[in-house]
């Protein structure tokens, strides 16, 4: 019998070089490479259930009713599975996160990744990474670099407007591949005031800088995937840096404003560790909080300095880890 149940564990990720901008049209397809490291510390793990008693898909995320917004995007993965394969029962989605998810740190992309490995078991398709991580980018394109382990990379969609081809990230390098410490300082618990996808249609549509973000991305892709290959520290986190402030350099312009007052904060206490000569750089997602990437023997000097800092609430330690896999044995079930 096709297994109806399965359970799957992905790890957060931090892009290095930015994804920030759309292809135009339907398809979810980035309109610039990115870089990533996933990191061993911040997972989700996801249990789907195909239920033919049940009505109605239900998702839950660390034991609540998850809103309907947050709902609507696992029933639009749900139902890309149950095309692929002739499915046709509704499904229970169970979540859950071992970082606080209300803190509003990026969980969508552990989340889709866990999601897309557990629902294609559960519906009894053998689908290699490649194709999970294709399933995973329709509905987060971050999400897709999480399915691989390591430093990961997801190049730019394809220049068609009828967004009908596969596009999946690809490993760059493995996990040991740069002894790599990441801090993530959250700086304010509480939601994200615009989702990315939002952040990026008002940045491509009303940003007066969204042509150089668009032209800069992949030259900084470029030179950072090179300095990753030859395990060039220093220049890597330069260029994750300047990666960084261009995205939210032209975010800005459109009036997309992440940061706060506690951001800037933490941002002056990389680059005061920088003055003392200890190697710490700095890097944004859509949101207020800071990850700071450290070399292993700089990281107790760095660590302390950023639980030092008055802004910072919380500090979690990450280090590149492994990609999504089935949890609880052979097929995933439990
Ligand atoms: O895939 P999304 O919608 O979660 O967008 C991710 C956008 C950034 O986190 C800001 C950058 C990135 O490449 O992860």
């Amino acid at each position: 019998m096709t297994a109806n149940a399965a359970v799957a564990i992905a790890h957060a990720n931090i892009a290095l070089s930015k994804y920030w901008g759309k292809r135009e049209g339907s398809g979810n397809y980035p309109a610039v490479p990115s870089l990533s490291v996933t990191l061993a510390g911040l997972a989700t793990r996801t249990r789907v259930t195909f239920d033919g008693a049940a009505e109605n898909d239900a998702f839950t995320l660390d034991g609540q009713v998850a809103a309907p917004a947050a709902r609507a995007r696992v029933v639009e993965m749900l139902d890309r599975v149950r095309r692929a394969t002739g499915e046709t029962r509704r499904a229970r989605v169970e979540s859950s996160n071992d970082f606080p998810t209300a803190s509003g740190l990026a969980s969508s992309a552990s989340g889709f990744a866990a999601l897309a490995v557990a629902a294609a078991r559960a519906a009894g398709l053998d689908w290699d990474a490649a194709r999970l991580s294709d399933l995973a980018r329709q509905s987060s394109a971050s999400a897709a670099r999480s399915l691989f382990g390591g430093f990961v990379e997801l190049p730019a969609g394809p220049p068609m407007p009828d967004g009908s081809e596969t596009l999946s990230a690809r490993p760059v390098a493995p996990p040991g591949h740069l002894p790599l410490v990441v801090f993530v300082c959250v700086t304010t618990e509480g939601p994200k005031a615009l989702g990315s996808s939002e952040g990026m249609r008002k940045t491509m549509a009303e940003s007066p800088f969204a042509r150089a973000w668009l032209d800069e991305a992949p030259r900084l892709h470029a030179r950072l995937r090179g300095a990753l290959l030859a395990s060039d520290f220093l220049e890597l986190g330069e260029l994750a840096e300047a990666s960084a402030f261009a995205m939210h350099a032209s975010a800005l312009a459109a009036g997309v404003v992440y940061w706060t007052g506690a951001t800037i904060d933490v941002l002056a206490a990389v680059r005061g560790l920088r003055a003392a000569g200890v190697r710490a750089y700095a890097t944004i997602d859509a949101g207020p909080h800071v990850k700071v990437l450290a070399r292993h023997e700089d990281a107790p000097a760095i660590g302390a300095a950023l639980r030092d800092c008055p802004a910072v609430r919380r500090v979690i330690e990450a280090r590149p880890g492994e990609g999504a896999s089935l949890a609880g044995g052979e097929g995933g079930a439990e």
